[in-house]
């Protein structure tokens, strides 16, 4: 009779010591670092070690102070602080571990207990490339969960991690310009021309505004806060400009990365380029610290700017036919070197008794001053869209002296910030100019649009992103860019949010129904197979997401993965070879099986 119990007591300690022997060290575990040896670290960091607390837990219970809680509540939703702060990231769903009933909402009650959640325990303020190695080697030695946060804006929550040590760039600010940038290694000592070397924690208008002083531009995104040397130009890096000047990624000469040994090393066409080709399109987070990039630069230009409206009352059948109509012309303006953004708000309330459908579209053309060129592009449009007597068009067309002014006027401007602080998850795709210049493929795509569900002030947001030179550039660069994108014309997304006091299944019912329900439909315009998804801003549960994010590049980046980190020191939420490592990154599953994490955040 004690046969069968003793045998259950030894599997239950074989499957313990399994699980514990798959895991990073974990903070109630014997391997854990002393108190004395976080401090060496932080000698050996001149003191830019520090114990982490969520941004919120001084508006909570034993941690409450009123003066620091009213700083926090008055920058809750400023990026610019986020960015800034180890306790923060840019989301709040990303602070939170609700798997583990660990949160410090902004929202709850005073006398609640935070919870540490997914924010680090430590961080490493990094001023250095040396300090960033030491965090790297010491991670390694204790085997610990490291996570790196640039600006904490990662849709994915893949700069933030549980039980982890946090190696924070955002300090790392230098940057400068060159006439002629040899990259290491190259032969003859051949220049590439204008370029620009800037550290890990640089973010974008800094660097717009530094390559301005010189007449000159560059291929980055448009956000107060975004990196210009993190995820963003890792992720791909799309741009306002992108049909003029590329992907971000397109215009990288050359990185320099800590990596997970802790040696550094310079990767470009030339040497390394096997790590080179990873960084341009493989994802944050995955291949090691990147200290430092350098990105070619290009001439300013003039640009014309076109902003056109289409509004019908609300829930008209013209609206939709107008959305079909303006996407079938967007591969013509593209080819003009057009791209931009449209926004569209399928209900918008006026006042109780009236609302509104509306898009609204800001696209730009570099290197035109004549106006009445972008009117006649947009001439077929317009004779179109005056077939529905229902629709409404308004239109703008404006000459702007430069591109430096169009960023700093109308993108950004207004505030220094991006609002941020709230609960986010977006669901997105890829959408090709084979679709839209087919004969049905306009209405195909805005039939699946119109049959998502979008409530008062909701909206859907197109990047008009690709086509012109990221599509050629599709033969001219090599990188671990989703395929996709050289084929794409829009990236079209929406994004769900819940509020502090929802339950975990509220949660879980709002990620599932995307996972299941609506990312099927955007999927099934083109097929499941065909084009993708942009990895860094994509469904944080999106299925078969290797798939979506990188296509055929998959295998490559997966090895590449493995040459230059074996044991998995950087993990990101669904990074190349996360799949190997339970959501949060730290313990690994025995077998690859990405299902399990699908739909579902328990
Ligand atoms: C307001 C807003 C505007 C945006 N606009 C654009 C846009 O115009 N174009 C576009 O393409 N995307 C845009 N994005 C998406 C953006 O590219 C992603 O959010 C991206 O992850 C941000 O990278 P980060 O380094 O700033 O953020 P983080 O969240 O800090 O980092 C993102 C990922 O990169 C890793 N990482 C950060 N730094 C390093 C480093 N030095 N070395 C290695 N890994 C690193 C992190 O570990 C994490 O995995 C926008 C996002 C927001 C919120
Ligand atoms: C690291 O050292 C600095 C400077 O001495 C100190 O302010 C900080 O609190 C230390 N960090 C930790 C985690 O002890
Ligand atoms: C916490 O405060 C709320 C009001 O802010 C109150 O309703 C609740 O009873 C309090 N809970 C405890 C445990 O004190
Ligand atoms: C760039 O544009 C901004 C806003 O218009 C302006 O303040 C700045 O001087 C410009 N920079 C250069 C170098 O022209
Ligand atoms: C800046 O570049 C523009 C466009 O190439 C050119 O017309 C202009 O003369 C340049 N200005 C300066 C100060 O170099
Ligand atoms: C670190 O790893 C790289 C790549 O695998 C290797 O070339 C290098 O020798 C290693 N350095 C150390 C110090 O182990
Ligand atoms: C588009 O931009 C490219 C530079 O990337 C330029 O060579 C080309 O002439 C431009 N095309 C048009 C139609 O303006
Ligand atoms: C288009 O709509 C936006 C948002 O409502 C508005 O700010 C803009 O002025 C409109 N454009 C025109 C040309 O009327
Ligand atoms: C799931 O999504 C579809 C499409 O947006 C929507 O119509 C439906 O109401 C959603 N179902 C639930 C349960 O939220
Ligand atoms: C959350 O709070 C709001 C009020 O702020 C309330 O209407 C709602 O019922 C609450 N939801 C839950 C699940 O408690």
């Amino acid at each position: 009779m004690l046969k069968p119990y003793l045998i259950f007591l030894l599997s239950a300690v074989t499957i313990a010591v399994q699980q514990a022997s798959n895991c990073r060290c974990r903070p109630h575990d014997p391997c854990w670092p002393s108190q004395q040896e976080w401090a060496i670290l932080n000698n050996t960091v001149q003191g830019n070690l520090v114990a982490v607390r969520p941004a919120a837990s001084v508006c909570h219970e034993y941690e409450y102070n009123a003066q620091e809680c009213k700083t926090v509540k008055r920058l809750w939703s400023n990026s610019v602080w986020r960015s800034a702060e180890p306790g923060a990231v840019q989301w709040q769903n990303w602070e939170a571990w609700p798997e583990h009933h660990q949160s410090c909402y902004i929202e709850s009650s005073q006398n609640t207990t935070c919870g540490q959640g997914r924010i680090s325990l430590y961080s490493v303020k990094a001023q250095t490339v040396a300090q960033v190695q030491r965090a790297v080697r010491f991670a390694n030695e204790h085997d610990l969960r490291v996570v790196i946060k640039n600006t904490g804006h990662d849709f994915l929550g893949r700069s933030s991690a549980p039980e982890s040590l946090q190696i924070m760039t955002h300090s790392m600010q230098n940057i400068q310009v060159v006439d002629d940038f040899v990259p290491e290694g190259a032969p003859g000592n051949r220049g590439e021309g204008s370029a620009v070397t800037m550290e890990a924690g640089m973010q974008l208008p800094k660097l717009y505004r530094t390559v301005a002083l010189h007449n000159r531009t560059v291929v980055a995104g448009s956000s107060h806060t975004v990196g210009a040397v993190g995820g963003y130009i890792q992720g791909g890096g799309h741009s306002p400009f992108g049909a003029w000047g590329g992907l971000a990624s397109d215009n990288a000469l050359e990185f320099e990365v800590v990596t997970a040994n802790g040696s550094i090393v310079i990767a470009n066409s030339y040497q390394n380029s096997d790590l080179f080709w990873a960084l341009r399109g493989g994802g944050g987070g995955t291949f090691g610290v990147v200290t430092k990039a350098t990105v070619r630069t290009l001439p300013e230009a003039p640009v014309v700017l076109c902003n056109l409206n289409i509004t019908t009352v609300q829930g008209d059948s013209q609206f939709w036919d107008a959305l079909a109509e303006f996407h079938a012309v967007l591969p013509s303006l593209n080819d003009a070197n057009g791209s931009g953004y449209y926004y569209t708000v399928p209900n918008v309330p006026l006042d109780a008794k009236t609302s509104v459908s509306a898009m609204t579209s800001l696209l730009m053309f570099p290197g035109y001053t004549d106006i009445t060129e972008i009117e006649k592009l947009y001439q077929p449009l317009l004779a179109r869209l005056s077939q529905f007597q229902r629709v409404k068009v308004q239109k703008d067309f404006n000459p702007l002296p430069s591109i430096n002014a169009t960023i700093f006027t109308l993108l950004l401007g207004g505030t220094n910030t991006d609002t941020t602080g709230d609960f986010s998850i977006l669901t997105s795709r890829l959408f090709s100019k084979d679709l839209l210049v087919s004969r049905d493929g306009p209405r195909r795509l805005i039939n699946a649009w119109k049959s998502i569900k979008f409530d008062a002030n909701d909206v859907f947001v197109g990047h008009l992103v690709a086509g012109g030179k990221v599509e050629t550039n599709g033969d001219k660069i090599d990188s671990a860019v989703n395929p996709a994108w050289r084929k794409t014309v829009t990236h079209m997304l929406f994004s769900r949010s819940w509020a502090a006091n929802s339950t975990l299944e509220q949660q879980t019912d709002i990620i599932k129904n995307m996972t299941d329900v609506e990312i099927p439909i955007l999927r099934s315009v083109e097929g499941e197979e065909n084009m993708g998804a942009y990895l860094n801003e994509a469904n944080a549960y999106e299925p078969g997401f290797q798939q979506s994010f990188w296509g055929n590049k998959y295998p490559r980046l997966y090895s590449i993965k493995q040459r230059w980190d074996p044991d998995g020191l950087f993990i990101a939420r669904k990074g190349v070879g996360s799949e190997d490592w339970d959501d949060a990154g730290l313990c690994k599953i025995v077998g690859h099986d990405d299902n399990q994490c699908t739909g579902s955040i328990d």
